[in-house]
């Protein structure tokens, strides 16, 4: 078999084996096929698409080129949940002990942060003392004992799509719907889960900024994790705005506990309410979606999620105490508000901005061995369909100190503000589910 027969029949329209796309792959893996032949194949793929097939047999040769993670120890049917990345995302903090409190096991492994978005891992570890490094046993003894552990990705979960996915970035070939299906699938694969629950992000914050893209690529994902038997839903969820009103580690944080309360922000209660059903149903712990959703808010309404994020936060080194005492988080020294340009509504707010923006702020990470700062971020005080009048407050800096750089930020924020005269309604956040 040659490489260059490969990115042949591809230029040429043609349907790839499994054995062509696994001698791709290993090759590459290997360093005998070189990134100039990888990057014309992952362009012919790019103009020519791939099938299901096609798409899925590249998912698991990706999955099998690093650790197939085996989480059958585990007692239960082990769901996953993923999003494909939002500003103010700080669902899994929530999700995770809500619907292990249900009895659904959550073995997660979770990514930093970069540039626009954040991460589940550095939200956590503004906890002090919170590890996100656990070892395989500890990892699976601590879900066994108590429903749920989150810890930082493997290094070598999926090394192919690492490598291939640096070389996307350079190429012009990230945007191909059948790359990214097989590339989050091939990381939800290795990192060992029964099921799947997808939270596909669309619109000005998201990777995928139509509904019609990220229906495509919910189902190309869905359609991986049927052949390849693992149970997948997709829900499409609006990214128009940020989720919530904060966007920073430790405000996240504190607003993901608010919602294990039962106080927090509409929009971020529901999307983790219907992500959580999804995971509660293939679970095996609810025969409907209206009856996991029942247990959900009943979890939530006894304290029972919230007892179990402090078990979860105390087995991985935090101090539980931050559930009931926010003061325990770090706090910005800071507060500059941001007044409004105008008065009016509403309209839109640009999520990917206001995710730079508190990247900035040093929330966030510019390149990958950036150091962030755990306080810092921006709590949003208007969201999308609110009126607000000149010089009123539309979001709050939290900041390490002043000056002309928080200044900078603070016009960002502004421009990131769409406000006009006419009355308008937030769009749906849920826009759709794909099974
Ligand atoms: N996220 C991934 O993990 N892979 C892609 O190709 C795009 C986004």
């Amino acid at each position: 078999m040659r490489a260059v027969d490969i990115i042949q029949k591809k230029r040429n329209g043609g349907s790839l084996t499994n054995e062509e796309l696994s001698f791709l792959i290993q090759g590459y893996s290997r360093g005998e096929i070189p990134d100039y032949q990888m990057s014309a194949w992952a362009m012919a793929v790019f103009f020519r698409g791939m099938n299901a097939g096609e798409t899925a047999a590249l998912t698991m040769a990706m999955a099998e080129s690093g650790d197939l993670v085996d989480l059958t120890p585990i007692r239960g049917i082990k769901v996953d949940k993923h999003s494909t990345g939002g500003v103010g995302d700080k669902t899994s903090l929530v999700i995770g002990p809500l619907v292990a409190s249900c009895g659904v096991p959550v073995a997660k492994m979770s990514g930093r942060g970069l540039g626009h978005t954040g991460g589940t891992i550095d939200k956590m570890e503004s906890m002090a003392g919170f590890r996100s490094e656990l070892s395989r046993e500890d990892f699976i003894a601590q879900v066994n004992d108590i429903g749920v552990a989150i810890i930082g990705q493997s290094g070598n979960l999926a090394p192919a799509d690492k490598k291939l996915y640096a070389l996307r970035d350079v190429t012009a070939t990230v945007e191909s719907i059948p790359l990214i299906a097989s590339s989050v699938m091939s990381k939800k694969i290795a990192a060992g889960a029964d099921a799947i629950v997808l939270d596909v992000k669309t619109g000005s914050g998201a990777f995928m900024k139509t509904l019609d893209d990220s229906e495509k690529l919910a189902m190309a994902m869905v359609e991986i994790g049927t052949q390849v038997g693992r149970r997948t839903a997709a829900l499409i969820s609006d990214m128009d705005q940020p989720l919530g009103f904060a966007i920073g580690n430790a405000l996240e944080v504190r607003e993901a506990i608010d919602t294990l309360h039962g106080r927090g922000p509409d929009d971020l209660t529901s999307l983790c309410i219907a992500l959580a059903s999804h995971m509660v149903v293939l679970g095996g712990q609810a025969g409907s979606l209206e009856e996991a959703e029942a247990m959900l808010r009943e979890k939530l309404r006894s304290g029972e999620a919230l007892a179990k994020f402090k078990q979860f936060v105390a087995a991985q080194g935090g101090n539980p105490d931050v559930a009931d005492d926010a003061t325990l988080l770090p706090q910005a020294p800071h507060i500059v508000e941001v007044p409004a340009p105008k008065s009016g509504h509403v309209h839109a707010i640009q999520a990917e901005e206001l995710g730079l923006a508190a990247m900035l702020l040093g929330a966030g990470r510019e390149t990958k061995d950036s150091v962030i700062d755990y306080a810092v971020g921006i709590t949003l005080q208007r969201k999308v369909g609110e009126e607000v009048r000149e010089g009123q407050t539309i979001a709050l800096l939290h900041v390490r100190e002043e000056g002309a750089a928080v200044q900078a930020v603070l016009k960002r924020v502004q421009e990131a503000y769409t406000i006009d005269e006419a009355a308008v309604l937030p769009s749906p956040l849920l826009l759709s589910i794909v099974t």
